[in-house]
């Protein structure tokens, strides 16, 4: 089984203190770090772009794990590996070609992800499979932090697990949105390895603890 890892999502940072708050995740065990990029069409907020990943990609040394929520993420894609994006994530509602997008991503020696909206079916992410080296499957509607868990996402990654071993193929498979102590072994049990959580590190006070009560749910056995 792979290592769980967690990455916690700036969007429920304090942006005056980012660095410092980015920095207690990875004491508590955090490994990657999410930055979620929207563009107030694919989904409807803003959030940030290229200046602020570029920052915060540096700032702890921790992987990261850009999830583009953007229209034709294929125009963007050469600005945030620029920005030092490890994983790039684009939707595939939002991509018009999206083996081409993917095929870029990978050409710049960058990591390919595939994300889908809960409505999406996972079926539809077959073809592409093959192209990625991470599947974030969204357990809320993107778009803002701090939603509520959809437990019914599960199967989702359940088949995107089977899949990997029935066909040799090696991608990991992430959750964004709602996760929590409560709720990261569910999402392990179910075939995730990485878990986004925004509100539940990030956004509390002692964010060391939190992530570090956060790996340790997703650890037991
Ligand atoms: C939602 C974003 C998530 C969000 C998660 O559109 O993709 O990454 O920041 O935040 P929480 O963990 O608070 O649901
Ligand atoms: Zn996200």
């Amino acid at each position: 089984m792979k290592k769980i890892k967690l990455s916690p999502s700036a969007l429920a940072c304090d942006f005056a203190c980012a660095g410092e708050q980015i920095k207690a995740s990875k004491d508590g065990g955090a490994e990657y770090l999410h930055l979620d990029v929207m563009d107030g069409i694919f989904v409807p907020n803003i959030s940030f772009g290229q200046p602020v990943v570029k920052s915060l990609s540096k700032c702890c040394e921790l992987v990261s794990d850009v999830h583009l929520m953007i229209t034709e993420p294929i125009r963007y894609i050469e600005d945030f590996a620029k920005a030092g994006a490890d994983i790039i994530t684009v939707h595939i509602e939002a991509c018009e070609d999206v083996t081409a997008t993917l095929q870029k991503i990978r050409s710049l020696g960058i990591k390919a992800g595939l994300s889908l909206k809960p409505k999406t079916p996972v079926e539809s992410l077959v073809p592409y499979l093959e192209l990625c080296d991470l599947v974030l499957v969204m357990s809320v509607e993107p778009g803002f932090g701090g939603q509520k868990f959809m437990a019914d996402m599960m199967p989702k990654c359940a088949f995107l697990r089977d899949y990997a071993a029935e066909h040799g193929l090696d991608y990991e498979i992430s959750v964004d949105g709602g996760v929590s102590a409560e709720n990261a072994r569910l999402c392990v049990e179910s075939g995730a390895n990485v878990l986004v959580a925004g509100s539940s590190v990030l956004g509390k006070d002692d964010i060391k603890k939190a992530a570090e009560e956060l790996l340790a749910a997703a650890n037991q056995n």
